[in-house]
């Protein structure tokens, strides 16, 4: 696996060219007039519509809205999941929506850490395992992706439940371990959708805690979310509404 590391792209000089921000003005993500639309049969969805939108590097970004605004969508579309239908998506200086499939999952694997609303674990990987994964694609040898996980996870207050698998799990329990396969590639920017909705009070509060310490760190961080713990971190908070930006700034 080593010796696919540059292959990949994911070491960590080619990771500072672009993370620097130097042709970007502090600005790392830069959306411009952005549409998404979903076509259902003959119905047409219209989940993003028309959004512009800058977020500079280690901004903490809090997404409010209600059920169906598109704050999920626009979360896949800045993190390059899903493609806009019309417009661009910049991000790290890159025109993600005009990449092809193999250079945009390399994109994701080294840039972003997304967190999804429900956990998306791999069912046959063990914890340990999902955590491992991100920096395996990555090419990192065997045994630093143990290391790196068994930390993780005790950070997270799993390292007793390292060899479950998802489904041994309570649902607090799995986010828990997507968190620390998010961060386990120590991506700049990290997306969270709803990150903290019907989970327990401890791990929400572990969760609000993760988000602090990423803010230290001077993460890029963008949270779809109704937590007003969270919201009051947030150095920026954007209301959408019905695809596009209808409060904040
Ligand atoms: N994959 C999809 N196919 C069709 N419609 C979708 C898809 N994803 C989202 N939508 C629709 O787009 C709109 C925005 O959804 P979403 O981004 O999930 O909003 P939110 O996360 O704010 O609840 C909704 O009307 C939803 O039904
Ligand atoms: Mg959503």
């Amino acid at each position: 696996m080593e010796k696919n590391k540059d292959k990949l792209g994911c070491s960590p000089k080619n990771k500072q060219n672009e993370e620097d921000g130097e042709n970007t003005g502090g600005v790392l993500i830069k959306l411009s007039d952005v549409t998404k639309d979903y076509e259902i049969g003959e119905y047409i969805v219209r989940a993003v519509d028309n959004v512009s939108l800058r977020i500079n590097k280690g901004q903490l970004v809090a997404l409010k809205g209600p059920s169906g605004a598109g704050k999920t969508t626009l979360l896949n579309l800045i993190g390059g999941l899903d493609k806009p239908t019309k417009g661009r998506v910049m991000s790290f200086g890159l025109n993600i929506s005009e990449m092809d499939e193999k250079s945009l999952a390399i994109f994701r694997l080294v840039h972003t850490g997304f967190i999804f609303q429900n956990y998306n674990l791999i069912s046959t990987l063990s914890a340990e395992e999902n955590v491992m994964f991100p920096m395996d694609l990555c090419g990192h040898p065997l045994e630093r992706q143990r290391k790196v996980a068994v930390a993780l996870l005790r950070d997270v207050g799993l390292e007793e439940r390292r060899e479950h698998l998802p489904i041994q799990l309570s649902a607090g329990e799995q986010q828990r371990v997507a968190i620390a396969r998010a961060i386990s590639n120590d991506p700049p920017l990290i997306l969270a959708d709803e990150p903290t909705a019907n989970l327990d009070q401890e791990t929400v509060n572990l969760i609000r805690v993760f988000f602090t310490r990423l803010k230290e760190l001077q993460k890029t961080i963008i949270i779809a979310t109704h937590d007003d713990l969270l919201i009051e971190l947030a150095d920026r908070v954007i209301t959408f509404g019905d695809g596009t930006i209808v409060g904040g700034s």
